[in-house]
């Protein structure tokens, strides 16, 4: 299994109408995972990298719900890089896969949908120690 298949685009239902479009998540139906933790990230320029981390025990799926950043994605073997640049679309993250987002249009807004409570304990921060776990 590559990292597309670990890490799958996950293409959402548009339920508007003429009025407008209207996508609606549902934790364990929509995505795989009851969501504990909603975050967003804006204000953030195309110089900045954000991430550098992977995960113990959170999943995630990121959306740009405006605008568009781009998320590099890897198992410490293959790498995958995602654009994201549509409400329609998620990327799912699963434990122990190394995410750096970079790339922020100015109008970006990424919407975050977590699997846990934030615990900073289960974040590993250092690629070399994320590299010694994989291997
Ligand atoms: P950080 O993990 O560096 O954000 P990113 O992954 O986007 O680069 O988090 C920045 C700060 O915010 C850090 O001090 C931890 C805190 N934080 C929380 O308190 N709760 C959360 O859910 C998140 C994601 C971060």
């Amino acid at each position: 299994m590559g990292l597309k298949d670990i890490c799958p685009i996950i293409e959402f239902k548009d339920i508007g109408d003429e009025r407008g479009k209207l996508v609606a998540i549902e934790g364990g139906i929509t995505i795989p995972f009851e969501i504990k933790r909603v975050f967003y990230i804006f204000g953030s320029d195309s110089s900045v990298v954000r991430g550098r981390h992977a995960n113990k025990e959170s999943e995630f799926v990121l959306i740009n719900v405006a605008g568009e950043s781009k998320v590099r994605l890897t198992d410490s073997h293959e790498e995958l890089v995602v654009v994201l640049n549509r409400p329609m679309v998620g990327v799912y993250i699963p434990k122990m896969i190394w995410k750096d987002m970079f790339s922020f249009s100015k109008d970006s807004v990424l919407l975050v949908l977590a699997s846990t409570h934030y615990n900073g304990s289960e974040y590993i921060r250092d690629y070399n120690d994320y590299q010694e776990l994989m291997n």
